[in-house]
């Protein structure tokens, strides 16, 4: 039996390898962290019209989004209450009604059940419609990105990123016009849990200079120095690296944007112009961030690159494998041109046959494959990269890691994800609202830095 509250251990920086492989705690999962959080659903670009739709996935639920008569967004259960059967088998599309394929029930773009086949003749006009609406799913938008959730006590979207969103904004909001996603998703099968790749997104630096190395020894430029781990950097100087009380986190290597995009001369002309309009927008930390490159995940399972500008949803599928579903991330205000080399550039790196996307499917399929020996998964993995190097910084929310290559964002993703894992309700995760951060002790870490910094230079 695995002990539930003890998966995570935020002290030794630990996590067990259970959490890769166990049913029991996939379930647990499934129940506390997919039926509680906000799970990413798609694009308002994706529904503009009324009656456009998308069909998507909330873990293993499938769910249909829709652009209602009134202009609200719905979303809604893909199941017939009938017999259950699935209503929607396209993608995308715009409709007045959704009719299941079975006995023809029919469902408005709200889910109501607005007509049944022989309603007088055999139903004898006394099926009850109203109670026989598709299970509506909360919806909430945060700057145009759709979120669904099926948890009524759940904090806004809003709330749910908290600090997040203050990242997001920089290049949601940026100079002012923010972002959409280009679709439909690339989408594929890999035989990983799906913390393998979130965490992989949320923070790991590390793995970049190896697992990359070949194809960062081709692409050359500004990532070109991390290629095996060889060049003499100042990591620490590079970048940072954040984690937020939501468990939602990134790291941001400064000045790379967009290093992986091997054509990129409409995209430099774009950020050449629009930083400084970031910078008045959302001021200098910001405009900073701007200009990196980001490694991100929303958790629990929506991860993006913030200058690649590949956005993945890790749609799990037991403890065992995910969906992979990926757009890729463009500036609204971008010149069309310089929109289509953003996507030929994303989907070349990153898409289903990317360039650097293909190094890491091993990764993640071993690392979850291995622990079918029982010997192999008793026992713990380490995230203690940087512990104590890390604290609450003077210009960015959360608690800010010292260097992109480090861990800090994984110690955040597993806090929370132990919190939720162990939280009977959200009112229980509410009351940690104070105290979430005390396992990042060093709370002077970055005043003691900025001081050093500034005595040395004074010094000079
Ligand atoms: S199952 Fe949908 S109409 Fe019967
Ligand atoms: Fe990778």
């Amino acid at each position: 039996m695995v002990d539930i509250n003890k998966l995570v251990d935020t002290k030794s920086s630990t996590q067990s390898k259970e959490v890769f492989w166990d049913q029991e705690v996939y379930d647990r999962e499934i129940k506390n962290i997919f039926g509680r959080s906000w799970l990413f659903l798609t694009h308002e670009c994706m529904l503009e019209k009324k009656g456009d739709f998308i069909t998507t996935k909330m873990a293993e639920d499938s769910v249909i989004v829709t652009r209602h008569t009134d202009g609200s967004l719905k979303a809604f259960v893909n199941s017939c209450t009938h017999r259950g059967n699935s209503i929607c088998t396209a993608d995308s599309g715009n409709t007045k009604s959704f009719v299941c394929n079975y006995h023809g029930w029919v469902f408005s773009t709200d889910g109501k059940l607005v007509d049944v086949p022989l309603r007088e003749k055999c139903y004898h006009d006394e099926l009850d419609r109203d109670s026989l609406s598709l299970k509506t799913i909360r919806v909430e938008s945060y700057r145009g990105f759709v979120f669904g959730c099926f948890d009524e006590t759940a904090p806004s979207l809003e709330d749910f990123l908290g600090d997040w969103g203050w990242y997001l904004d920089t290049w949601m909001v940026g100079a002012g016009e923010g972002a959409e996603l280009v679709g439909p998703p690339m989408k594929s099968i890999l035989k990983c849990n799906w913390k393998v790749p979130t965490e992989n997104f949320v923070g790991d630096g590390y793995h970049v200079g190896w697992t990359h190395a070949s194809a960062l020894h081709v692409l050359g430029g500004e990532l070109g120095g991390l290629a095996g781990n060889q060049a003499e950097m100042p990591f620490d100087e590079l970048g940072i690296q954040v984690t937020t009380r939501h468990g939602h986190g990134f790291g941001v290597i400064d000045n790379a944007a967009i290093a992986i995009h091997a054509k990129r001369d409409e995209y430099a002309k774009y950020m050449e112009e629009t930083i400084p309009k970031v910078a008045e927008n959302l001021g200098e930390p910001r405009a900073k961030l701007f200009n990196g490159h980001w490694n991100c995940s929303t958790f629990p399972n929506c991860s993006f690159l913030y200058g690649t500008n590949i956005f993945k949803v890790w749609h799990p599928r037991g403890p065992h494998e995910i969906e992979v579903w990926s757009w890729v991330i463009v500036h609204k205000d971008m010149s069309d041109e310089g929109k289509r080399e953003v996507v030929k550039q994303a989907a070349r790196s990153f898409g289903t046959a990317g360039t650097l996307e293909s190094d890491d499917g091993d990764n993640m399929v071993q690392s979850t494959q291995v622990n079918r020996g029982s010997y192999t998964r008793e026992g713990a993995m380490n995230s203690t990269m940087g512990q104590g190097y890390e604290g609450e910084h003077p210009d960015y929310p959360g608690i800010v890691g010292s260097s992109f290559i480090g861990e800090t964002s994984y110690r955040g993703f597993y806090r929370f994800y132990q919190e939720m894992m162990s939280a009977d309700s959200w009112d229980d995760i509410r009351a940690n609202d104070e105290h979430w951060a005390d396992c990042f002790p060093n709370k002077n870490y970055w005043k003691d830095r900025i001081a050093a910094k500034a005595a040395e230079a004074e010094g000079e």
